[in-house]
C-alpha cells in the first residue's frame, strides 16, 4: 500500500528528495513538501507537475505549527531536509503525533558550532515507547558511508581495524566562492577543529592543519583535508573493532584562500555584532550574499567521488577494501535539476524513507543510525536509483596504515 510522506525543507537537497520520491508512486503515494518559504515549495511542485506534490508553509522551529501540519496531512513519515537546527523540534513533533522520522544531518545548537549525536540519541526510549522510528544521518556522508561500512563489515571482514572516509568534489561550478550545501552549516563544519579517532581516543587538531593528496577513482590525486565529520561518532560506537577512523574532504586552493580571508576578517563568526543598532550574525549575513547551493547546478561540470577505505582481517589474513560512488554533476542536473552534492544526499534520503516504509528489516521503534540496519537492500537500491557503487579488493591503499 502506498504511503504518505511529508518532506520538510525546500532547498537543494529537498528538491532532490521530492523529485526522487515522486518517481516512485507505488511507495510514496501522497507527498507534501513544506518549508519556510512557500514559493520555493511551489516551484519544485510545479516542475514535477500533475498535482503530484502538495505544498505548505511551515516554521520548523515551531513545534505547535509542525504538530498542526502533521495532524492535518497525516503522514506515515517525516523526512527532515531543513537545517540541523530543526532536528529536535521536528523530532518533538513526530513524538507528539506518533509519526516516523528521518534526517540527513545531526542536531546543532544555533549558538555553538558543535554537532554530536547525544541530543538525538537521548530520544531513544521515548521513540521506542511511542512505537516510532527515527533514522538519523541518511544522506551520503553521513548515510551511504555508514551503509558502505556496514556492508564491508558484513561481507568482507571478520574484523575492521582502520577506516578512512574519502570525499572528493572534483566539480567546477564556475563561481569564485560558493558552498555545495547550506553555506552556514558548511562553513561551521569546516572552520571547527579537526578530530579523528585512534585507539579509543579522540584526537583534536587545528582546523585544516592535516592534509595530503589522495587518489580518487577517475579523478586522480586531490589535496584532502582531515575534518571531523559526524558519522565517525556513530561508526566507532557501532563497530568497536575500529582502531582508527578518519574523514577526509578535498578543497581547492581558491576555496581555502577565500575561507581564510573570510575567517580573518570575522565574516564566519556566529556571535551577534551590532550594526546600525541591529544585531547581525556575520555568518548568517554571509549566507545571504553567497549563491544558494540549489542554484549551482546549471553549469556545474565534473564529478564527486566518495567512498570508504578499510583495512582489517578476513579468514586470518590482512585485507584492504575500497567501496565508492562517483557522481557527475551534469547528469544530476539533467535528471532532477540539481548539482551532485544535493543529489548524493537526496537519493539516499529517499532510499532510507522507502525502506522504512516497505521493508520490516528497516522499521524498528527507537533511534537508529543507518549502519545499524541491514545494508544489503540499501546497497541494491543505490544501484537502481542513480548512485551505483564499485569495489576494489586488496589494493595498496594510499594511506599510512600502521
Ligand atoms: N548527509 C549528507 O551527506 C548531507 C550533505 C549535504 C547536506 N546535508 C544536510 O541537508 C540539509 C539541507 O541542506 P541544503 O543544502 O538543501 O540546504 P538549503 O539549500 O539551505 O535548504 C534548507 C531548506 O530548509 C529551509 N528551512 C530552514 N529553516 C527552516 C525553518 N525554520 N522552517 C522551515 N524550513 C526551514 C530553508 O528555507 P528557506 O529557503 O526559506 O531559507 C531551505 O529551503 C542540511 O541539514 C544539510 O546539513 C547532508
Amino acid at each position: 500500500m502506498s504511503k504518505r510522506v511529508l518532506i520538510i525543507g525546500a532547498g537543494g537537497v529537498g528538491n532532490v528528495v521530492v523529485k526522487k520520491c515522486a518517481m516512485l508512486p507505488e511507495i510514496f503515494g501522497t507527498i507534501m513538501l513544506a518549508s519556510r518559504t512557500l514559493s520555493k515549495c511551489d516551484k519544485i511542485a510545479d516542475e514535477i507537475g500533475g498535482n503530484r506534490v502538495q505544498t505548505a508553509q511551515v516554521d520548523a522551529d515551531n513545534v505547535p505549527e509542525l504538530v498542526a501540519l502533521i495532524k492535518g496531512f497525516k503522514p506515515d513519515l517525516v523526512v527532515n531536509v531543513a537545517l540541523p537546527y530543526q532536528d529536535l523540534p521536528i523530532m518533538d513533533a513526530c513524538l507528539e503525533t506518533g509519526v516516523h522520522y528521518l534526517d540527513t544531518a545531526n542536531y546543532e545548537p544555533k549558538d555553538v558550532a558543535k554537532f554530536e549525536y547525544s541530543w538525538q540519541w537521548a530520544y531513544q526510549e521515548r521513540f521506542r515507547e511511542k512505537g516510532i522510528m527515527a533514522l538519523l544521518g541518511c544522506g551520503f556522508d553521513p548515510g551511504v558511508t555508514g551503509v558502505f561500512t556496514a556492508y564491508a563489515n558484513k561481507h568482507h571482514f571478520d574484523e575492521m581495524h582502520y577506516l578512512d572516509i574519502v570525499d572528493c568534489n572534483a566539480g567546477d561550478h564556475g563561481k569564485a566562492f560558493a558552498t555545495n550545501f547550506n553555506p552556514e552549516i558548511n562553513i561551521r563544519e569546516i572552520t571547527q577543529k579537526g578530530k579523528y579517532y585512534e585507539n579509543g581516543q579522540w584526537i583534536e587538531v587545528d582546523a585544516l592543519s592535516i592534509h595530503k593528496p589522495i587518489e580518487y577513482p577517475h579523478v586522480g590525486p586531490r589535496e584532502s583535508y582531515l575534518l571531523y565529520h559526524e558519522e565517525l561518532e556513530s561508526l566507532v560506537k557501532n563497530f568497536p573493532s575500529l582502531r582508527r577512523a578518519r574523514f577526509w574532504m578535498t578543497f581547492g586552493q581558491q576555496y581555502i584562500t577565500h575561507l581564510n580571508v573570510l575567517q580573518n576578517v570575522g565574516m564566519t563568526r556566529i556571535d551577534p555584532v551590532m550594526y546600525k543598532g541591529i544585531a547581525v550574525i556575520p555568518l548568517e549575513f554571509l549566507k545571504a550574499v553567497l549563491p544558494e547551493p540549489s542554484t549551482l547546478g546549471e553549469n556545474y561540470t565534473g564529478q564527486t567521488s566518495i567512498g570508504c577505505q578499510i583495512k582489517g582481517v578476513k579468514n586470518g589474513t590482512d585485507r584492504t577494501y575500497f567501496v565508492y560512488n562517483n557522481c557527475h554533476h551534469a547528469e544530476c542536473f539533467r535528471e532532477v535539476g540539481a548539482q551532485g552534492v544535493a543529489y548524493t544526499t537526496g537519493v539516499p534520503a529517499m532510499i532510507g524513507a522507502a525502506l522504512m516504509l516497505t521493508n520490516p528489516e528497516w522499521m524498528h521503534p527507537g533511534v537508529y543510525n543507518v549502519e545499524e540496519l541491514n545494508p544489503d537492500p540499501f546497497m541494491d537500491m543505490l544501484n537502481k536509483h542513480g548512485l551505483p557503487w564499485h569495489e576494489q579488493f586488496d589494493i595498496e591503499l594510499p594511506h599510512d596504515y600502521k
